[in-house]
């Protein structure tokens, strides 16, 4: 528990800051800041990060990046991590475009659960957004639901002139494929200012706009995976789709149960907020694991009660380095 009540059980682990596609929204163009490589925590610091992490009640992991199927050790650490007791699940989150090869082997390692961005599916506004091929995420989605995951969803980053058009199709494809769909407000996690009053397009205009073309119905209840988006079922296509109001909802904060790791050791308990403790250090000292629990625990204890997203955050590190 955090110091506001929450139950903290949730840690996203970015295992690298790479990435082969170059979204707008996550990565400056041109961004030359990508750490040394010998600066990434290695498989055995994050078996080790997690299996204190386990140790002290936190029950559910998602590998992040940069794109974690760049990193060739990721087998390895999904086999080694699910072993842990206390893990209760572990989940990956990707761009998708390398999954066709890697998604059988992930789910033979023992990773449950997937979410995949897709934030358009005809392939020039997909090439625009993330400068990749829209055909690899489609493969790799099918190869994830072949793989048999007990659960895929889909995520896309909500753009006003970019991708607004592309809701409504997603929204059918989703339907079409039973997977659920999230739509996420752009959030200033990046150096370079992609997030401008024009751009920004809300939830609740998303919302709006699906309204249109059939009945959003709220599911309360539904709570798919361990995230803060809000649910609702279309009544016409089926579609479940949630909806992740990061900027505009008041309460986004009030229910966070997730710290973040970095891929260079730094233990981030808000992605809002510049707060960071080094982990690194500690791995490297070959330091015991009570050691690291107190890097853990006083993380924690610094969790502020809110991002600050809304008070002219100015990033210091994108999304890549942090970890999606
Ligand atoms: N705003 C909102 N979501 C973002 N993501 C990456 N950058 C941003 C941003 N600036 C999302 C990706 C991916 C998830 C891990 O984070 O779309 O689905
Ligand atoms: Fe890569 Fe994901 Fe960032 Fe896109 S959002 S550049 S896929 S890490």
């Amino acid at each position: 528990m955090d110091t506001f009540g929450r139950i903290v059980d949730y840690l996203r682990i970015s295992v690298t800051d790479r990435c082969n596609e170059r979204c707008v929204y996550c990565m400056p163009e041109g961004y030359k800041g990508w750490e040394q490589k010998a600066d990434h925590l290695t498989a055995e610091e994050i078996v080790q990060v997690v299996r204190v992490a386990a140790g002290m009640g936190f029950r559910k992991f998602r590998l992040t990046g940069g794109e974690p199927l760049v990193r060739r050790d990721l087998q390895e650490i999904v086999q080694a991590i699910t072993k842990i007791p206390g893990v209760a699940c572990v989940g990956l989150s990707t761009n998708g475009t390398k999954l066709a090869g890697l998604a059988q082997p992930l789910r033979d390692a023992g990773l449950r659960t997937v979410n995949i961005s897709l934030d358009a599916l005809d392939a020039a506004i997909y090439h625009r957004v993330t400068g990749g091929r829209v055909a690899d995420v489609l493969a790799g989605i099918r190869a994830a639901l072949a793989a048999g995951f007990e659960r895929v969803k889909l995520n896309a980053v909500l753009m006003r002139g970019v991708n607004e058009q592309e809701l409504w199709p997603l929204v059918l494809f989703a339907a079409e494929h039973g997977l659920p769909l999230r739509l996420i407000e752009l959030m200033p996690v990046t150096t370079t200012e992609v997030l401008t009053e024009g751009n920004f397009f809300s939830v609740a205009e998303a919302m709006e706009l699906l309204a249109e073309r059939d009945e959003l119905l709220a599911q309360p209840r539904a709570q798919i995976g361990w995230g803060p988006a809000k649910y609702y079922r279309l009544r016409h296509t089926g579609a479940l789709v949630g909806f992740i109001g990061g900027m505009t909802d008041l309460h986004f904060c009030e229910s966070c149960n997730k710290m973040r790791l970095t891929a260079d050791g730094k233990i981030r308990p808000c992605l809002g907020d510049h707060g960071e403790l080094d982990l690194r250090e500690m791995l490297r000292g070959s330091k015991p694991d009570e050691a690291v629990r107190e890097v853990l625990e006083t993380a924690l204890a610094r969790k502020p009660l809110g991002h600050s997203f809304r008070d002219q955050f100015k990033p210091c590190r994108p999304m890549t380095a942090i970890g999606g």
